[in-house]
């Protein structure tokens, strides 16, 4: 959220060029034209730039080969390591035989939904194709990953981890670890991702995952050789389609020191609850008999418990790792309540920028809107079908942003219901209308069995309360005006709902989806708009010049 920060100074941009030698990719000083914003990037800040070629591969996990993703023939593809306010170059040519498409998870793309990667602001780059994605990491420092948003691709990998580190001036709020891990943990389903698409066309469920991955591995799979004594920033990321995960490892605390780019409280806990499309910053200190230790993540919520399991070695021992896999929680629902109500924001910390987080006072901002989301599982015409706010959400052939953009009528509505209607689904493009700089309070139903998990695309959202029952407004008595997380990606437990409060801030056309694969492919997902009032390049920056075009947009001059 840009208003938790201020504005950029020249001082701020010294340091960062001092920061950025250690960049290790291609980097280069963009040429100043005076403060003028390009695209959704800045010329006053540093440029990394990246060339993904995106292809596909065999792997054999779980003991079966499956057609995946390989970007640069990395399966997990590779990681990106930044720093606050750079701007990333990332030109993706698509050499499969599907449109392809990346959205940054957890990256606000401030002002710039034009560079989000999903079908509803961004034309697939289609095979043979490449298109150049270029953003700025503005205002965030944090773990985040990037994955493929079209067809079903996320089930055939193509993730990563992305890390925006700070810049060296302003301190973390705790010691400066001693090393990084980025640690991927998500389920894995060894039918490819056509045959899976395959079964949701035909109006099946996918059911349970075959197996749990660490890092794009199979148990055993994943061997993480770190030196003892030392205190490692681990960045984990629930990179799955559909499975909730519980991470731990044995005889090891975590210290929870971070939530998609917050600074949170310190809190020491034995394992951590990580929904799917959700990440977390833990520090872990080898402080422990030197030897072998199980790192596992198993599934949360499950009627069978499926693991995945690595190896933490300390780098001066022999020893290998044997017995019982450590325990954790498997279908508890009040332990993730109280753990998530337990890990807060840390007001006095700073974040991207010297002020502490604090200074923005959310819990005083009046709420000028609200709307409540309640997703639903339908049938339409035999085949299973997923809804919210009874709109089962269809992708049109021409982007809503672009729709938008060119006055485009046809392509979509502006009247999304603003509360569950109570009435029965059907498929249709609506987007929610809402107001620049408003206050919107957005509540999230769930009235069935699963646990649910949203994400915000543009933004991060205030998690004010979490509650079984059903929201009403008497429940805002119960909001956390203080020091609740700043986050994208929010679960809601089984018969419960969450609310979040967040500031209108970041003008463009935005994905709300949920983020298990399934429920989001058939329908369980929409888009809100937040309008530019003058249509001026400071709330919205212009249209890119490398802009694909499809659709009825085909033909228009950007
Ligand atoms: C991408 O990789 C494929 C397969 O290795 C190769 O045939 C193709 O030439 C590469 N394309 C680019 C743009 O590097
Ligand atoms: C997916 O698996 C099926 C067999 O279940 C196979 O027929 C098909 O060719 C595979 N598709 C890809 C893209 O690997
Ligand atoms: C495709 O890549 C070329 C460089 O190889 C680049 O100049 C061009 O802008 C890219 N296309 C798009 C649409 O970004
Ligand atoms: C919060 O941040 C402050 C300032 O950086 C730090 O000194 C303190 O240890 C943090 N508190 C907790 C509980 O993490
Ligand atoms: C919020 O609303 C109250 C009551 O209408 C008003 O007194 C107060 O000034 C408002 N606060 C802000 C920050 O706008």
């Amino acid at each position: 959220m840009a208003t938790l920060c201020c504005r950029t100074t020249s001082f701020l941009f010294t340091i960062l060029l001092t920061a950025a030698s250690i960049i290790s990719t291609s980097y280069s000083s963009a040429a100043s034209l005076d403060g003028e914003i390009i695209w959704g990037a800045s010329v006053d800040d540093a440029t990394q730039s990246f060339s993904w070629n995106v292809s596909w591969g065999i792997v054999y996990l779980l003991g079966k080969p499956k057609q995946v993703l390989l970007i640069n023939g990395q399966f997990p593809g590779p990681q990106i390591n930044t720093i606050t306010n750079v701007n990333l170059q990332i030109n993706v040519f698509n050499s499969i035989t599907e449109p392809l498409l990346f959205t940054w998870n957890g990256i606000y793309q401030r002002r710039t939904s034009w560079q989000d990667g999903v079908l509803g602001t961004n034309c697939p780059i289609m095979p043979g194709q490449n298109f150049t994605y270029l953003f700025q990491v503005k205002d965030q420092v944090g773990s985040y990953f990037y994955f493929p948003t079209t067809g079903f691709l996320k089930a055939a990998g193509g993730y990563g981890g992305l890390q925006v580190d700070n810049r060296v001036i302003i301190p973390l709020p705790y010691k400066t670890p001693d090393g990084e891990v980025t640690i991927l943990i998500g389920d894995w389903y060894t039918a490819n991702h056509t045959d899976l698409q395959g079964s949701l066309d035909a109006g099946r469920s996918l059911g349970l995952p075959d197996g749990i991955l660490i890092n794009g591995r199979g148990p055993f799979g994943s061997y993480i050789t770190l030196d003892p004594g030392k205190t490692y920033r681990l960045r984990i990321s629930n990179v799955g389609i559909s499975t909730s995960l519980n991470f731990r490892i044995a005889g090891h605390s975590l210290t929870v020191v971070e939530s998609e780019g917050a600074h949170t409280k310190q809190l020491t806990l034995a394992n951590l609850d990580v929904h799917v499309g959700q990440s977390y910053a833990v520090l872990v200190t080898l402080n422990q008999i030197p030897g072998e230790y199980y790192m596992v993540a198993t599934s949360r919520f499950t009627s069978t418990v499926v693991s995945g399991i690595a190896v933490l070695h300390y780098s001066n021992s022999q020893s290998k790792v044997s017995g019982p896999l450590p325990s954790g929680p498997t279908t508890e629902i009040d332990y993730s309540v109280t753990q998530a109500r337990a890990i807060t924001w840390n007001l006095t910390a700073n974040a991207a920028r010297p002020n502490p987080q604090g200074s923005f006072h959310y819990g005083m901002i009046n709420v000028t809107e609200t709307a409540v989301i309640e997703g639903a599982v339908t049938m339409m015409n035999g085949k299973l079908r997923y809804a919210a706010n009874s709109v089962s959400y269809v992708n049109p052939p021409t982007p809503l942003k672009l729709a938008d953009y060119f006055n485009l009528g046809g392509v979509f509505s502006l009247n999304y219901p603003r509360f569950p209607t109570g009435g029965s689904s059907f498929l249709g493009t609506a987007v929610l209308p809402t107001t620049f700089r408003g206050f919107l309070e957005l509540v999230f139903q769930n009235d069935e069995d699963i646990v649910q998990s949203w994400h915000i695309d543009g933004y991060v959202a205030f998690v004010v309360a979490i509650d079984g029952g059903r929201w009403s407004s008497a429940s805002r008595a119960e909001y956390n005006l203080v020091d609740a997380l700043p986050r994208s990606t929010i679960q809601v437990y089984p018969h419960a709902w969450t609310a979040v409060l967040l500031e209108l801030d970041n003008a463009g056309m935005w994905n709300l989806r949920s983020q298990l694969w399934e429920r989001q492919y058939l329908g369980e997902q929409l888009y809100f708009k937040v309008p530019n009032p003058d249509g001026s390049i400071r709330n919205e920056a212009p249209i890119p010049s490398n802009v694909l075009l499809c659709g009825v947009a085909v033909g228009q001059h950007p």
